[in-house]
């Protein structure tokens, strides 16, 4: 569909500082955008948030927020401010200034991008995608995307040119849901435009909402900035994985190496280290799901990804290693994991957060229970679980009553609203994956290091 030039826009951009704030576009409210939305708001812009949920929609609407990591209160605040128009209805978009997409970047069953949720993003809103508009891409992809599968989307949709008619840009997400230091406007944000023009217009709108943004110099370079962001994280956590497994097997055969105490020391170097912990797997949407993107890509240009590769396989069997490691637990007190009562606490991904996405703790309860354990969870964040589409019960308090009913306590998130004393104290066997527990608070018998 052609679109008419509408120079309103370019007069918003070229104005640069103007006395009028960019009416916004946000496709796609979860964890990203909603937090962006709300900053956009709070900086004077009026965004329209688009979602398909209309779950979502009727809770900003009642001034709910629907995030673990978000209170009721910034919502209220935003929707107080008349700026803030949350709808499932496409035709809100029109006339928007600029156009941010933060929909859903998962993988196929055959680990390969599924960019549904892109496609179906950019056949709602393109029509509303006028002359002079910016379209800016916020999903976790891989290097190119921006260029040839979004800028070309709308191009062919509206027979605008990229560039040149309509500005595209590529701007990462480094939220981190759940971190008390840094917010959606405190994060540096990196925007990388398809041409000098596009990323100017990029610079001048997410400055209404973030303190310190970063241009570079293509969307290539920002789409791979941020997948490299991602891979670092998973290979020095794959490595640190292992670092545990091979200080548990030397513990094991004499040589007595406790891995956090081996982290601990290694941090005391002021430089060149930097501290990641083992845990029971990688979970959540980004760290176990965007390397795949890269070396998906890397494949058609026969470039080589093997350490992302590696570190993939390493974080991936530690769910695994977990359960055999309860399994030993469990043998040395003469039981056996089938017909066991097993409690796992802390099922999110990671700690004091409420996604369950990709947790490693789901992995484990699957396989637990294909052991022929009967399987119950604790988390004050999760108020129902389902594993493989079969719900998992609660266990709502932690005490010494509710406790005995359990051979042993799989410790898999470290939250500040659980009280683990009950488990320290009652549990007859307890799995930590997470460091909870100290080496000499509990008769070594009950403790598993997993
Ligand atoms: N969650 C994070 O911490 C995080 C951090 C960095 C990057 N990212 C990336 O940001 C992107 C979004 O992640 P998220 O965690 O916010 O996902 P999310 O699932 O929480 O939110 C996505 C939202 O998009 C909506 N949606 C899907 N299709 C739509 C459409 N066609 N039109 C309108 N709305 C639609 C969904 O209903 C959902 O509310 C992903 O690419 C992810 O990899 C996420």
């Amino acid at each position: 569909m052609q679109s008419t030039a509408n120079t309103e826009h370019d007069a918003w951009w070229s104005a640069g500082e103007t006395p009028r704030k960019p009416k916004i576009a946000i496709i796609g409210l979860g964890y990203v955008g909603l937090p962006l939305a709300l900053s956009f708001v709070e900086g004077g812009a009026e965004v329209v948030g688009l979602d398909v949920d209309t779950r979502k929609v009727d809770a900003l609407l009642e001034g709910r927020s629907y995030l673990g990591t978000l209170d009721d209160a910034p919502v209220q605040a935003a929707m107080a401010t008349g700026r803030l128009r949350p709808t499932s209805s496409a035709a809100a978009v029109a006339g928007a200034d600029a156009f941010i997409l933060c929909v859903p970047t998962p993988l196929t069953r055959q680990r390969e991008p599924d960019m549904r949720f892109i496609h179906a993003a950019i056949r709602s809103i393109s029509r509303y995608v006028g002359a002079g508009a910016l379209v800016c891409l916020e999903s976790t992809t891989y290097p190119g995307t921006t260029r040839e599968v979004v800028a070309e989307l709308i191009a062919q949709r509206t027979g605008l040119r990229p560039g040149a008619d309509f500005c595209v840009a590529f701007s990462p997400e480094r939220e981190d849901p759940g971190n008390a230091h840094f917010g959606t406007r405190t994060i540096p944000k990196l925007v990388g435009g398809m041409t000098a023009r596009c990323t100017r217009r990029a610079l001048s709108l997410y400055r209404v909402g973030i303190d310190n943004v970063v241009p570079v110099s293509s969307p290539e370079i920002a789409e791979m900035a941020k997948i490299f962001e991602n891979v670092f994280r998973m290979v020095n956590i794959g490595l640190v994985n292992e670092l545990k497994v091979a200080c548990q097997r030397f513990s094991e055969g004499g040589v007595d190496i406790d891995v956090h105490e081996v982290i601990d020391a290694a941090a005391t170097k002021p430089f060149g280290y930097m501290r990641f912990f083992p845990g029971p797997g990688l979970g959540g949407h980004c760290i176990p799901i965007d390397p795949y993107y890269l070396s998906w890509r890397a494949r058609e240009f026969d470039a080589k990804t093997r350490l992302l590769e590696i570190a993939g396989e390493i974080n991936a069997e530690m769910p695994r290693y977990v359960v055999e490691r309860l399994i030993r637990g469990l043998s040395r007190q003469q039981k056996a994991l089938y017909g066991s009562h097993l409690l796992v606490v802390g099922v999110a991904y990671k700690d004091d957060i409420d996604d369950v996405r990709e947790s490693p703790a789901l992995k484990i309860i699957r396989l637990l229970r294909e052991g022929g354990a009967e399987v119950h969870y604790h988390d004050p964040h999760v108020e129902a679980l389902s594993v493989a589409d079969q719900a998992v019960p609660a266990l709502a308090d932690l005490n010494a009553d509710s406790l005995a009913d359990f051979d042993a306590v799989l410790l898999t998130a470290r939250h500040r609203r659980v009280d683990y004393e009950p488990v320290l104290e009652h549990a007859p066997l307890i799995i930590d994956t997470r460091n909870i527990v100290g080496r000499d608070a509990v008769d070594p018998e009950r403790l598993v290091k997993a």
